[in-house]
């Protein structure tokens, strides 16, 4: 049986207002589409934890800055369709930009924050604001009892966590772990903008996490160097940044810090901007 793909609002409330009624647990998967396996775990992550599965599959243009080509994101529906099949999806939402942003994106916005210009948000001035605002409407929208994220993109799940529990939104937060092709690359949909040579390289990002992990016994800045001379010795990998944050606040760690932190890299590969990140549990190097 073929996924029913809903595209307005008033419907989607329907569908998941009936699942509440009936005591069913309903769970939102917000995706932007061009689905991988990273996006499928989500969803049977979702089918786990819920009755009702919905994916949202929305193409967002306040995240997306004025020298970002929004209209090069790939929109490939009918094949991420085709992926969902058999995972016991029960809608997917794809609506306009106009049903999400009737007069524009000139309405109200949520800020994220000083941390949402940190990192991510230094290349892509506005986009966590972006983000922010509309997993708002879309939990408003659908109502979720819980809502998934991927781990991959570390500072969304910190900054929507964070909201969600600021603003007080009745949903539960489900992070599931990054999905990695077998030679350790994380899944993203910008993968397929890497050619062959720039694959290899983009393998950098991965081991260079790995090597952190490998030092976090010795310290902070044994760990920044081990990543380092990893990422340097590429000349395809243009490091945009490497850092080691704290998972509670996401502020960079001193060498003090000891426990869990958080590995972020940032690179271009060729053309294509990846990001990686890997918990660690870091000594202190200062004992
Ligand atoms: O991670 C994404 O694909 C997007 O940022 C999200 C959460 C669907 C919001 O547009």
């Amino acid at each position: 049986m073929s996924i029913a793909v809903i595209e307005t609002i008033a419907e989607l409330r329907t569908v998941t207002a009936d699942a509440r009624s009936a005591a069913r647990r309903v769970a939102l998967v917000p995706t932007m589409g061009a689905l991988h396996d990273g996006h499928l775990a989500l969803v049977r992550r979702a089918r786990e934890v819920a009755d009702v599965v919905i994916v949202s599959i929305f193409v967002n243009p306040l995240q997306f800055g004025p020298s970002e080509d929004l209209d090069r994101y790939p929109r490939t529906l009918p094949d991420d369709l085709a992926r969902l099949e058999d995972l016991g999806v029960e809608a997917v939402f794809a609506p306009s930009a106009l049903e999400i942003y009737p007069d524009g994106p000139a309405g109200t916005r949520v800020s994220a924050g000083p941390v949402g210009a940190l990192f991510e948000g230094r290349s892509r001035p506005g986009h966590f604001d972006g983000v922010l605002t509309v997993v708002s409407k879309l939990l408003n929208i659908a109502q979720p009892h819980v809502v998934l994220f991927g781990q991959k993109d570390a500072q969304q799940v910190f900054l929507v966590s964070r909201m969600i529990a600021d603003l007080n939104f009745p949903v539960g937060v489900e992070v599931v772990p990054i999905v990695r092709e077998s030679d350790g690359l994380a899944l993203s949909s910008r993968n397929r903008f890497l050619d062959a040579r720039e694959k290899v390289a983009a393998l950098r990002l991965s081991v260079a996490l790995e090597a952190a992990e490998s030092s976090a016994d010795r310290g902070l800045d044994a760990v920044l160097a081990a990543a380092q001379s990893v990422l340097m010795g590429e000349s395809l990998v243009e490091l945009d940044y490497l850092s080691v944050v704290h998972p509670a606040t996401f502020l960079p760690v001193d060498d003090t810090h000891q426990g869990r932190a958080l590995v972020l890299v940032a690179a271009r590969v060729g053309t294509t901007r990846l990001i990686d990140n890997m918990l660690i549990f870091l000594q202190s190097n200062r004992s």
